[in-house]
């Protein structure tokens, strides 16, 4: 049912020279002067249980030129809670999880956007600000579950199930959303889909949150078999095994990961939940099941908790640095553009879920 989400061969020589370039891009340093060391010398202070004080250097003068650039060009910056620390702590105007980011690109008065996430979360903001500039550093920052599915195959399932309503997560492309009744994000699937009022509902393209929903709702889920490739990775024996080693380890994992392993944890739920969960209840030793850089942040801010760190990186958000960020400021480059025939539906779907929650 799913798209093939294996890399075409004749695209490895391309992927093998891009991230050639990716790592001249980051070897070519800006200087690291006493101006910059002073103007940075708070934030480092911030994130110095995450980033060692040798890589301080490379990082200062990129968030420094950053900081300044975007206030010049009245910009703002959105990252996700899975952005590293030096951009989710150093230069994010604004960090949060999908449904946080969308309310957020809905209400900011800046002119610029620039997006520290994946391509589906630019184009989220860019359906909710179309006269506003939106940038993505890095075209190429997609998402294993956007991938799977086209706007063709959404046609084909409505045609399969007459009458059940279209519950896209935002985790898609705009012309998919297209497609869609109403959108949803991992924060408020159920309260989206109760609201519906429908006794059955096709719910896509993440099988393991459709689940995750099907176990919250009555309602009958139709489900697609799209996975994120960071959370399906995850295993219910690893979780046991860190409870094991780990005594009084507390368990939070985000929905789109098996069904097996969401029955090992303490508590499920979005990025932010998991974030907000933590710094309600404090529990001494917690595991995040989830991306890496999820736990570096949120450690930060709870220097009292211990986590223990299950590593899964995203590719696609890791393909956005601090470098291309700057790029991106100067030279606004990689605008987000949706036709217009796609882009008035779509924003019908993220704006209806929004009117919900
Ligand atoms: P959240 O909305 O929970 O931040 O999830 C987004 C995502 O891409 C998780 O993989
Ligand atoms: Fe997509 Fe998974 Fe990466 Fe989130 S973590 S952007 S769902 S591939």
């Amino acid at each position: 049912m799913t798209g093939s989400l294996a890399p075409d061969p004749r695209q490895i020589k391309p992927y093998a020279k891009r991230a050639r370039e990716d790592r001249d891009q980051m070897m070519t340093m800006l200087p690291y002067t006493q101006d910059v060391a002073k103007a940075t010398a708070p934030l480092l202070a911030k994130v110095s249980r995450a980033i060692p004080a040798l890589e301080w250097p490379h990082h200062a003068p990129y968030i420094e030129a950053i900081n300044r650039l975007k206030k010049e060009k009245n910009a703002v910056i959105l990252a996700h809670n899975y952005q590293t620390p030096e951009i989710y702590h150093c230069v994010a105007d604004f960090a949060g999880d999908s449904l946080q980011l969308a309310r957020e690109a809905a209400r900011t008065g800046a002119a610029r956007i620039v997006m520290a996430g994946v391509v589906f979360m630019a184009e989220t903001a860019k359906l909710l600000n179309p006269e506003k500039t939106v940038l993505i550093p890095d075209l190429e920052a997609g998402c294993s579950l956007a991938a799977s599915i086209t706007a063709g195959d959404v046609k084909a399932l409505r045609a399969r199930h007459p009458g059940a309503p279209v519950v896209t997560y935002v985790n898609s492309s705009a012309e998919v959303k297209a497609e869609s009744d109403i959108c949803i994000t991992s924060s408020n699937a159920v309260r989206v889909v109760e609201s519906l009022g429908a006794a059955e509902v096709i719910c896509l393209p993440d099988e393991y949150l459709a689940r995750y929903i099907a176990r919250n709702t009555k309602v009958r889920i139709i489900n697609w078999r799209g996975h994120c490739e960071v959370h399906e990775r995850f295993t219910a024996r690893e979780i046991r095994d860190y409870r094991a080693s780990f005594p009084g380890t507390v368990v939070l994992a985000h929905p789109e990961c098996p069904p097996d392993v969401l029955d090992e944890a303490d508590f499920v739920g979005s990025t932010y939940a998991m974030s907000a969960y933590v710094r309600k209840n404090r529990p001494p030793r917690v595991v995040m099941v989830t991306e890496c850089s999820m736990s570096d942040n949120v450690a930060i801010e709870n220097p009292d908790v211990e986590f223990i760190r299950p590593c899964n990186l995203c590719p696609h958000m890791k393909r956005i640095t601090l470098p291309k960020i700057l790029e991106s400021l100067q030279t606004e480059r990689h605008r987000i553009d949706i036709a217009p025939e796609i882009a008035a539906p779509a924003r019908r779907a993220v704006e209806r879920m929004l009117a919900v929650t």
